[in-house]
């Protein structure tokens, strides 16, 4: 059977990146993770991939703030994607904002991991950005969570796949929120992709 191609994109740790390894591994996601690719040369995630015998791929961007070296990592970064034919990219920590000319280029969908609810029921505030764990905690929310969503040209705003709720424990730091935020999102991701490649037919859209 022709297994789905996914890639991953991962700028630091990687925990999620493993949490997709493990679950292929154990054979409960019948994908390939054909790459994964990293803007950070020290990053963890392509020493677990290198452990895991995927090959990793370094795109550097060398100024993120000269348009003219953003538009061309984005080009190389799409080089290099579409030599994989594709089903599913999954931002896995991956902390550079893609432009909406790259979404519409790249031919398959991403998703992507946000510690925090993006459709919260009643008034608990949408968190957004980098610093969402920092957030919920500042605000004094009874809850956060866990959203894996389509990424779309608005930052962590797509349609949202698999979310969970996360309690904060009162006095709780950063870091054991986190800790726990990062369990649950190892659950879900494998789910999530799951669910979205089981609506998809098996072969990217690149020639
Ligand atoms: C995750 O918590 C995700 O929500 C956020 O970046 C983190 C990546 O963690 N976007 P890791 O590198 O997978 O450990």
């Amino acid at each position: 059977m022709t297994k789905h191609h996914v890639a991953v994109l991962a700028s630091g740790k990687g925990s999620n990146l493993q949490a997709l390894i493990d679950a292929v591994r154990a054979g409960e996601l019948p994908i390939e993770i054909v790459s994964v690719i990293s803007d950070r040369p020290g990053a963890e995630a392509l020493e677990r991939a290198r452990a895991a015998g995927i090959p990793g791929r370094l795109v550097l961007l060398s100024d993120r703030r000269n348009p003219d070296i953003r538009r061309a990592f984005e080009v190389e970064l799409l080089e290099t994607l579409a030599r994989l034919d594709l089903d599913l990219i999954v931002l896995a920590g991956w902390m550079l904002i893609l432009s909406a000319d790259f979404l519409t280029r790249v031919g398959c969908p991403l998703l992507n991991l946000h510690p925090a609810l993006l459709a919260p029921e009643g008034d608990i505030p949408i968190l957004r950005g980098a610093h969402a764990v920092r957030d919920a905690l500042a605000l004094s929310l009874p809850f956060t969570g866990v959203s894996i969503h389509y990424v779309t040209p608005e930052v962590d705003a797509g349609p949202v796949v698999l979310s969970e709720v996360v309690p904060i424990i009162p006095g709780e730091c950063e870091e054991s929120l986190y800790d726990r935020i990062k369990t649950v999102e190892h659950r879900l991701l494998p789910r999530a992709v799951g669910a979205v490649l089981g609506t998809l037919p098996v072969g990217g859209v690149h020639a």
